[in-house]
């Protein structure tokens, strides 16, 4: 077996279908785990998957062993992550597929916990905050080791526009979007700058930029996804790339910052709820919840944003 730094970094995928499949493409091609198993209900396309990606390993950086496997093989696997489930159609919300999903999750982690698996939850599948607060309460784990994609493909998607804008680099903007991943989301402006210029100084010094533009830039970045469905029926190479970013934090031990969605304990003066918060990422999952501050508006849209999220959870976890 390829070991990297005698490290095996080892990863089970649950749900083969665009957005997990995806992942594994970007997975292999960017060479960060030594060993991939795929699940799927339906074995045949993780079988086809398999075969399909093992085809490809020639020319990837790293090798990796891949293979397909069921809920019992999970027992080694450093993370588990899940994309398994019903995804948004046209028209419907992300809150709309509650119900089937938390069926689905009951299942799928009630079975990964029988395998004796002991190693970091990473949720994808919508509505990400509250399918990664179900994962964390089946499964019974730590709440640092359940981990949900949370906001890190809005913060993505926000950092692109304003990129876009005011032309440089994604990179070197610094700009989160918090809360629900979906219509409650919210930008925070008030700490957002490119390089180390706050983005407020540059709307006072610029005439060429203002306040609407930016309100727009949010407003397409909320509802990104739903232009996206409306054009090809789904989304995934976007979240596929934010899963693996978030993979790599982990096996590398960065302790790096991403908007995730993390389990708040009175952060941002809220408890008992998932949601997307700027979080540092190690080896062992979540380090801590970074608590930026927020002014008055946005931590009013930040309470909002949980309340939906929390209306949500009630009829299910008292
Ligand atoms: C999106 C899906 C991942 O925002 O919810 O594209």
């Amino acid at each position: 077996m390829f070991e990297k730094n005698n490290q095996v970094n080892k990863v089970a995928l649950i749900g083969t279908g665009f957005v997990g499949s995806s992942y594994a493409f970007a997975l292999i091609n960017q060479g960060s785990v030594n060993e991939l198993l795929m699940i799927d209900i339906n074995e045949k396309k993780a079988q086809g998957d398999v075969k399909d990606l093992n085809h490809g390993k020639v020319f990837a950086p790293n090798p990796m062993h891949i293979r397909s496997g069921t809920y019992g093989d999970c027992t080694d696997m450093d993370i588990v992550v899940i994309c398994a489930g019903a995804n948004q159609k046209p028209g419907e919300t992300r809150l709309d597929l509650v119900e089937k999903n938390l069926k689905i999750f009951k299942t799928i982690v009630d079975q990964v916990m029988k395998s004796g698996f002991d190693g970091i939850f990473l949720v994808a599948t919508n509505p990400v905050d509250i399918l990664t607060y179900a994962t964390w309460k089946f499964s019974g784990l730590p709440k640092e080791r359940v981990i949900g994609s949370g906001t890190i493909l809005d913060t993505a998607r926000f950092r692109y526009s304003l990129g876009e804008y005011f032309n440089v680099a994604p990179r070197n903007v610094h700009a989160y979007i918090i809360g629900e991943h979906g219509d409650s989301e919210l930008p925070v402006y008030s700490s957002a700058s490119v390089g180390t210029v706050p983005v407020s100084k540059l709307i006072e010094k610029n005439e060429q930029y203002n306040k609407a533009d930016l309100d727009t830039i949010f407003t397409k970045t909320r509802d990104a996804a739903y232009e996206i469905i409306e054009s090809k029926g789904a989304t995934y190479y976007g979240i596929a790339m934010g899963l693996v970013r978030i993979t790599n934090a982990i096996f590398k031990n960065e302790n790096s910052i991403l908007t995730i969605s993390a389990h708040l304990d009175g952060e941002y003066g809220n408890n008992h709820v998932y949601a997307g918060v700027p979080a540092v990422i190690n080896r062992k999952g979540i380090r801590e919840i970074i608590e930026i501050d927020l002014n008055d508006e946005e931590q009013r849209l930040f309470n909002n944003s949980v309340n939906v999220l929390k209306d949500i959870l009630a009829p299910y976890f008292e």
